[in-house]
């Protein structure tokens, strides 16, 4: 007998039913909650609000707990790759051999966008931000599959699309950072792995001798596991919603890549490392940083701290931070910046405020500080989370069109403006 809830509006008593998740999360459905009483529910930001019923993430923000179709985030990170991931949550199964060798064979073949592309590149300035160079690509390499920007959905389509995102994503990013910095297009070498040739056509080129190191490799692959998904966050939010309108895949990615834009979202890497420099270069003490990130009367945050669901540690940002040593010691580097994010995490979460309002360092913190280590310019950081994150987008796109019942997103609202009024002519107008 499932359970239900009662509510008691204007004397009448109403029931809804309790929806149970595979985890015990409980969520009172009041899809009828309108039609039965006239009234709608009011949650700012959807903070108490489920938009679906999803099993592709699932995070548990108490107890810190990421897991990608119920495998947790640190085996992935330990043990898998970011293409067996990103097969994983496009798929819902780990890949067996053969199926992981053909998907990697697919993604490569994609990997080369169009040779027309690089006119869409010539037009941008070179100061163009990369995150709007990446979000219009995506719609301009769709121009020239036209079969996958059907409305309609078929499952072989889905798995081309798949292919060619994960694939123009890598080779759409590394010309944005040569057209930035003035320096040819490297095509993609498909003896090359997924990271690996990111990273050639990235960094090399006829004047530039890069050599691809394997632990560069194994932390940037590290970094695009632990982005690959997040449950509903705003970009995934973004994309659900725009591919309820039944729109392609490519429309619904480059849709997501503007939301994950913010600061407040998948910009907060790069404000991070700005925040570092700041401090590295102003002489602002961490105190300074601290106690300006805790007063009200400046809009100044602790940029990778705090988290809209982890109310406990980030188990990606405990990954990360890790992987910070190890990336360091292995290429005998040292970096302030590192010192600063650390000594920034012991002064913030020994402090009254950011241990009241649970706030933690999150996947953000650390991740630019190794992204920033391994050559990867501040600029890009985001779009590196773009990356990491087309799995979760692309899974969550076929979720939606799967879902034999799914509605177009269309939430209500409470309309706070002017009541009826007439019009009235400009010469009579106050
Ligand atoms: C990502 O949703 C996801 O899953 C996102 C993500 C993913 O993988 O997709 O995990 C990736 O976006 C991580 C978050 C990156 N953003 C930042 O690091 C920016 C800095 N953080 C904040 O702006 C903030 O913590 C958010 C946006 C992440 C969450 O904001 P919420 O849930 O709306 O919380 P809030 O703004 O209501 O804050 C609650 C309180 C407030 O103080 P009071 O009004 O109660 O006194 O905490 C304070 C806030 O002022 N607060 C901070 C703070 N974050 C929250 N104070 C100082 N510094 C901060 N970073």
């Amino acid at each position: 007998m499932s359970e239900k809830i009662k509510a008691t509006i204007n004397g009448s008593e109403f029931e809804f039913p309790v929806i149970e998740g595979t985890e015990n999360e409980k969520a009172i459905d009041i899809s009828k909650l309108r039609a039965r009483t006239g009234h709608i529910t009011y949650d700012d930001g959807f903070k108490n609000t489920g938009s679906c019923q999803s099993e592709i993430t699932f995070i548990d923000g108490e107890t810190g707990i990421l897991r990608y179709r119920g495998y947790p985030i640190e085996e992935l990170a330990e043990k898998s790759t970011f293409l067996e991931v990103a097969y994983l949550l496009t798929n819902g199964e780990l890949p067996s051999t053969a199926q992981l060798d053909e998907f990697r064979r697919e993604v490569s073949e994609y990997t080369p966008i169009h040779h027309d592309m690089r006119h869409h590149f010539a037009g941008f300035p070179s100061t163009a931000h990369p995150m709007a160079i990446l979000s219009a690509m995506f719609n301009a390499v769709s121009c020239y599959t036209p079969h996958l920007t059907e409305s309609t959905y078929d499952k072989q389509s889905f798995e081309e699309a798949t292919a060619r995102l994960l694939g123009a994503a890598s080779t759409i990013a590394a010309y944005t950072f040569k057209k930035a910095n003035g320096r040819p297009f490297t095509f993609s070498n498909p003896r090359l792995g997924y990271v690996e040739n990111f990273l050639h056509m990235m960094f090399t080129d006829p004047y530039t001798e890069y050599e691809i190191d394997p632990e560069i490799v194994k932390a940037l692959d590290l970094i695009f596991v632990l982005h690959a998904d997040h449950e509903q966050n705003c970009s995934t939010s973004t994309v659900r919603m725009v591919a309820s309108s039944r729109a392609n895949l490519f429309a619904s990615v480059a849709s997501g890549v503007s939301a994950l834009w913010g600061p407040l979202h998948g910009g907060a890497n790069t404000a991070v490392l700005k925040q570092l420099k700041q401090i590295h270069t102003s002489g602002m003490t961490i105190e300074e940083c601290v106690r300006l990130a805790k007063d009200k009367d400046s809009d100044f945050r602790l940029m990778g701290f705090g988290h809209r669901v982890y109310k406990n540690f980030d188990p990606r940002a405990n990954i990360l931070k890790k992987a910070c040593d190890r990336v360091f010691s292995v290429l005998n580097k040292k970096d302030p910046y590192l010192d600063i994010a650390k000594k920034l995490e012991e002064v913030a979460l020994t402090d009254e405020y950011f241990i009241e309002r649970k706030l933690y360092p999150n996947v953000d913190f650390y991740s630019g500080i190794i992204m920033r280590a391994i050559g990867i310019p501040v600029n890009m950081f985001t779009v590196m989370f773009a990356i990491g994150r087309m799995p979760g987008w692309i899974a969550n796109w076929r979720e939606v069109r799967e879902n034999p019942d799914s509605v177009i997103y269309r939430p209500r609202q409470v309309y706070q403006g002017p009541t009826c009024r007439s019009y009235v002519p400009a010469d009579k107008r106050g």
